[in-house]
């Protein structure tokens, strides 16, 4: 770990103008330094650096930072890689600080996991070249796949001879002990037996992103013995398969560069594509496609081409991973391969210019990919079209983005010729049964005291709370949820505006729902709740009296409760329809869009803040990139929202 103290020195030592300087032609021009951004095309510059702030900023693609910044997003470092380099730049020395006992302890285990995976890197290595068997069976075996010896090196291939323990055996001869031999699932114990997992096969070893072996994967070579056909390390401390993809440390710039990854499915996959020159491939091997590995590759780029076989086998897959990119607010687009046909072989018949020919023109995004197929089985008939555009819209749902969802829409609505209207009815209402989900799962179990508002305006309000914003959405919910406010719309031309009413409680509802929101305190959950229902039917939401003399007496109490606050003129209940009359209801549609954007805009402030402190907590490198990558997703939202509520306060 390197000391907070350090890192203050390095920060503070660090020239912006000469971290940046080393990649960048900079020009002075008055107080600051210009040139070509690095991170886009451009032929004008607009890459500006601030000697006196320290920063650097690209007016084109709106990159910016600190030189710690540079370096991680320039170099695809983690923060302490960048740190390192730095300090190595300006010969600062890092003592690293001394860790606890119990953390050297684990931090030894680790060690020796890397170790001993390096270790048997290594000896897999020479055993595939410098042995008879291995030259015979193995290095034969991957000449006659076409591999060619460049990248059997530069992927560190190796073998393990069919004998039983020679592994094992030259391994405890080095000084290993039989205990991180199993733990590394490099050896296998069995009655009072050890042996080599990986005998008799060819070994693919997996890299982290700083390059590290942490596991293998080892092919036989023959078939129809019956065995599996590729054997696998188990997970372990430094091995956990939902969070590695094989061939990414030999990618990544590659896929940041391109913009674009190819996912395909096996080890030889990627090695092939490799060496044929599309080197920004990656395969999810040893589980199918994870959350977390769809986060790692985002952070490389915004598109993932998913290549599958196309067999029945691939094409679940696709729809799977196709969904799980989505969610992760990532483009999707898939190529299906002719039958019979995996990546590996396809372009080991086909030339470089051919494949890449066929990927361009075979590339579908997932609204055709999916209505193609879909279409395909359903025949034409009526009822199963319907079917197949209730499943579209609920792959579309999964979008966390809301512009992004109405351009699907949009898409959708013309290719299967249903009224947008239509399709977005029904993208509501998955967004409402997803959100519902979301609170059963959080359960609601817990019920506050009910307070009494005079003792609760003396309290001061926590920052870190949306308890008051919470309050007056639902407050505006409760007294005007079923009233019409009206949006202009302007078609494409910009010429035609129509109006569009939408009550109240729906534009909360449905804006909350759309962005992940939920209400915490769970008596406004139930009222809120209780409005979801109404909507779900298609139903006009309930209005207050529904609430005000609700059988549930803590729903009818803090609907009298709230509703009663300082903003009102009369304390009373009668007075009520004076309310909704009132000065308030003339800024209705601002008060609402305000409210809403209030509130995301705090919660994005807690989820930055807990993400800081799990930063700081955090010292496992790929789990510091990855929270590190949420804080500049966060603070890209949080800056649009501040956008957002900016241009409400000044409308
Ligand atoms: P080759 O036949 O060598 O070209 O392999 P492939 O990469 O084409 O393999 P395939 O398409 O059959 O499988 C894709 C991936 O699934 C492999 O790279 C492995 O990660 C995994 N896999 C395949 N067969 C097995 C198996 O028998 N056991 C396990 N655990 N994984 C397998
Ligand atoms: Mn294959």
């Amino acid at each position: 770990m390197i000391p907070q103290s350090t890192i203050r020195l390095i920060l503070e030592t660090a020239q912006i103008e000469e971290v940046v300087g080393e990649f960048v032609q900079l020009r002075k021009r008055g107080s600051n330094f210009v040139g070509s951004c690095p991170f886009h095309d451009e032929k004008t510059p607009s890459f500006s650096v601030s000697a006196t702030k320290g920063i650097y900023k690209c007016f084109g693609c709106g990159k910016a930072g600190n030189s710690v910044n540079f370096i991680m997003e320039h170099e695809h470092y983690t923060y302490p890689e960048a740190l390192r380099y730095l300090a190595k730049k300006y010969n600062i020395p890092i003592q690293e600080e001394e860790p606890a006992p119990e953390d050297t302890e684990k931090a030894g285990e680790l060690e020796s996991l890397y170790n001993v995976h390096a270790f048997a890197r290594d000896y897999f290595v020479k055993i595939l070249h410098e042995t008879e068997d291995g030259k015979a069976l193995a290095l034969s075996y991957l000449k006659e796949r076409e591999f060619r010896p460049s990248v059997i090196e530069k992927f560190q291939l190796g073998f393990c001879l069919p004998a039983w323990e020679g592994f094992t055996l030259h391994a405890r001869e080095k000084g290993y002990n039989e205990d991180i031999l199993i733990k590394s699932g490099l050896s296998i114990k069995k009655d009072n037996r050890t042996y080599d997992r990986f005998r008799a096969r060819v070994i693919f070893p997996i890299h982290n992103l700083t390059g590290r072996v942490i596991g293998f994967g080892g092919r036989i070579l023959t078939s129809g013995q019956n065995l599996p056909k590729y054997v696998n390390s188990p997970e372990t401390e430094i091995y956990n398969k939902s969070k590695v993809l094989y061939g990414l440390y030999f990618s990544r710039s590659e896929i940041a560069s391109a913009g674009n990854c190819y996912l395909v499915e096996g080890y030889t996959d990627v090695i092939s594509l490799y060496q044929a020159g599309i080197r920004n491939v990656v395969a999810s091997s040893g589980t199918s496609l994870t959350q977390d590995q769809i986060r790692m590759i985002r952070r490389y780029a915004p598109t993932i081409t998913i290549l599958y076989d196309g067999d029945e086998a691939g094409l679940k897959a696709s729809f799977r991973g196709i969904d799980l990119i989505l969610e992760q607010g990532m483009n999707v687009k898939i190529v299906m391969f002719p039958d019979g046909e995996d990546p590996d072989s396809f372009v080991r018949k086909n030339r470089l210019s051919d494949v890449e020919e066929f990927l361009n023109k075979e590339r579908k995004d997932f609204l055709e990919f999916k209505t193609a197929i879909l279409l395909k089985e359903s025949g034409g008939d009526p009822v199963r079209k319907a079917t197949v555009i209730r499943e579209i819209v609920q792959s579309i749902a999964l979008i966390p983005d809301a512009i992004t969802r109405s351009v699907y829409i949009k898409e959708c609505s013309a290719k299967m010729d249903v009224a947008e209207q239509t399709l977005i009815n029904e993208l509501n209402k998955r967004l409402r049964e997803k959100f519902r989900k979301l609170i059963k799962s959080e359960g609601d179990t817990y019920v506050p005291e009910f307070r009494d508002p005079l003792v609760e305006q003396q309290q001061e309000i926590d920052i870190t709370d949306t308890e008051y914003q919470e309050k007056d959405i639902v407050r505006i919910m409760l007294l005007y949820g079923d009233r019409d406010i009206f949006f202009e719309n302007a078609d494409e031309s910009g010429l035609h505006k129509e109006k569009i009413a939408v009550n109240v409680a729906t534009f909360i509802v449905d804006d909350l729902v759309s962005d992940g929101i939920m209400i915490k305190n769970p008596v406004y959950v139930k009222i809120f709740k209780l409005f979801t229902d109404y909507l779900e039917e298609n139903k006009k939401p309930p209005s207050f009296e529904y609430f005000r003399d609700h059988p549930d007496i803590i729903i009818s109490k803090t609907s009298a409760d709230i509703t009663n606050t300082p903003y009102e003129i009369s304390p009373h209940w009668e007075d009520w329809r004076r309310i909704r009359t009132s000065a308030e209801w003339d800024r209705m549609r601002e008060l609402v869009v305000n409210e809403v954007l209030g509130l995301k805009s705090k919660r994005v402030l807690m989820q930055l803040e807990n993400l800081q402190k799990e930063l700081q907590g955090t010292e496992n490198e790929d789990a510091q990139l990855m929270i590190l990558e949420k804080i500049r997703e966060m603070k890209r939202i949080s800056i649009q929202i501040n956008d957002q509520l900016s241009r409400v306060i000044t409308h």
